[in-house]
């Protein structure tokens, strides 16, 4: 009983430290949606040629081009800002983790189930790739090109923070919605309200 009760209530700190990460997680990927297609610098130099063509004004292709950056800019300084925040998020959540113990099993333990198992690795995941995001997301801010092998390496694993995170909103997801079908009616609500604690 002791066991069904701890496993099925969700703390405070707990559900609102899952909910900020959540919403901030979904805005940092709004942003690079954006940055990928509507507000796409090349998009907007297209549309700045298109008309300036229409309006029979000479557009050099490299000023359309630095139009698009203006535009996108403000939109892009979201995504740093939403970065530095969820960094501090993150910060906040392993110190929860450290007083109030862990928030999922570990993985490797042998007393747990496979479905525990599997799930519990998807979150340890989670949190690794999370950790390399903010922190390659940071020194490309914060450090910039001065080491310009660094910055390129960097980059190239910060831009593919993409997948993981399809990848892991799809599963988790879904793991619930599978969860909410079986044995665990009731997650969804339970990391709004709590549960008995
Ligand atoms: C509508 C969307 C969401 C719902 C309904 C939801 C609900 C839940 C629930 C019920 C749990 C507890 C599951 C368990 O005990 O194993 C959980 C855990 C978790 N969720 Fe979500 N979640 C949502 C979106 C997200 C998003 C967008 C992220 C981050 C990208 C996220 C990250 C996590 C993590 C890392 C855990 C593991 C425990 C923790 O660290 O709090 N969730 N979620
Ligand atoms: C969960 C956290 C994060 C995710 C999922 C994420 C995701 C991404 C993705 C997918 C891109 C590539 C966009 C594209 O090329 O179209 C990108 C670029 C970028 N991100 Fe993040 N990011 C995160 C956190 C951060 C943080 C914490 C910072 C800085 C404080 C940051 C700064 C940047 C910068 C400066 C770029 C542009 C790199 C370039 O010059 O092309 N990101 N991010």
């Amino acid at each position: 009983m002791t066991k069904f009760i701890l496993k099925s209530s969700y703390t405070r700190a707990h559900r609102i430290l899952h909910w900020l990460i959540a919403l901030t997680f979904i805005f940092i990927l709004l942003t690079v949606w954006l940055r990928q297609g509507w507000m796409n610098r090349h998009n907007i130099a297209d549309v700045v040629i298109l008309q300036a063509a229409t309006d029979h004004v000479d557009m050099p292709k490299d000023t359309a081009d630095k139009i698009g950056r203006i535009v996108r800019k403000p939109m892009w300084d979201w995504h740093i800002y939403a970065g530095y925040v969820l960094l501090g998020l993150y910060i906040i959540r392993l110190i929860v983790m450290k007083i109030e113990g862990p928030v999922f099993s570990n993985p490797f333990s042998r007393n747990i189930t496979s479905k525990e198992r599997i799930k519990s690795a998807i979150y340890l995941i989670f949190y690794i790739c999370l950790f390399l995001s903010l922190f390659t997301g940071a020194y490309i801010k914060l450090v910039g090109k001065v080491y310009p092998g660094v910055y390129a390496a960097m980059k190239g694993v910060h831009v593919q923070s993409l997948y993981y995170s399809l990848a892991f909103i799809f599963l988790h997801l879904a793991g619930l919605v599978l969860a909410e079908m079986g044995t665990d009616k009731g997650i969804i609500s339970r990391m709004i309200h709590g549960g008995r604690q």
